[in-house]
């Protein structure tokens, strides 16, 4: 099965109006590229319209790095799917760990996150969802058991119809912003898992794009890619420097 190469921008806390400018000059050199990568950059939701007025060609595409379930009202310093729809947002990340690990996102919460964006009306919307294993879980060889039951409680109510628009990405904790990669065969064995979960339950199992994140450059993203489950990465620190994030997506071609 032939997917599309996907690479995501996670820019975190970090960027400004200034970097998305730079960023989106250098992409805009690769018009090649883009038609054989699906780009997504996902800066802070506040630099959305900035992105948006360097959006071109419908070749590069925006997120949100997290959305509330709920969908208006009393929240206060939250964002809903209408806010950032309209703000240009087409993917939105789900259960990335530090929101899991900091910022009270429980297996309850992020499939009610999943399920509001998957059943949103207004917009045809993406769900990125983050699963991943921490240093303590992999050395007790718990790995696959903790990866099963985070896609299981996030999926639980999605239906087959509804999978044709989830990207999974897999992110070992261990692995994010701490320079030590997966290596290849590591992270392709959680992938090739993950393949095989999402094909017992799922018709469109194998054409849900499967990234890789967590410390991801340029000088690793071919090897990583090349593995036959990895479909593209979810890239950090890497995202925020113009060049290495070029580097990056060309890797997934
Ligand atoms: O969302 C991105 C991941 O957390 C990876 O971050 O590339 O800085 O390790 P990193």
């Amino acid at each position: 099965m032939q997917r599309q190469p996907v690479v995501i921008a996670n820019w975190k806390m970090n960027g400004n109006r200034q970097l998305a400018k730079q960023m989106a000059e250098a992409l805009r050199e690769e018009a090649g590229l883009l038609s054989q990568v699906q780009v997504v950059v996902c800066p802070p939701a506040v630099l959305l319209p900035a992105w948006q007025q360097h959006v071109f060609y419908d070749a590069v595409h925006l997120g949100a790095q997290d959305v509330n379930e709920f969908e208006h009202g009393a929240h206060t310093g939250e964002h809903s799917l209408a806010l950032l729809g309209e703000a240009g947002a087409e993917y939105i990340l789900i259960g990335h760990s530090e929101r899991r690990q900091h910022y009270g996102d429980t297996d309850a919460r992020i499939s009610a996150k999943v399920n509001a964006v998957l059943n949103y009306q207004a917009q045809q919307l993406k769900v990125v969802l983050c699963v991943g294993e921490t240093e303590a879980e992999r050395e007790t060889h718990q790995t696959t058991t903790v990866v099963e039951a985070q896609l299981s409680a996030a999926l639980e109510q999605v239906t087959a119809a509804q999978m044709t628009h989830v990207v999974i990405a897999y992110e070992p904790v261990w692995a994010i912003g701490t320079g030590k990669t997966a290596s290849p065969a590591q992270a392709q064995e959680v992938h090739r898992f993950i393949r095989s979960w999402l094909q017992q339950k799922y018709a469109a199992a194998d054409t849900v794009p499967l990234l890789y994140g967590g410390s991801v450059k340029a000088d690793n993203a071919e090897t990583l890619f090349a593995e036959q489950d990895i479909d593209g990465g979810l890239i950090g620190g890497a995202s925020l420097e113009p060049d290495a994030f070029v580097a990056i997506c060309r890797a997934a071609v």
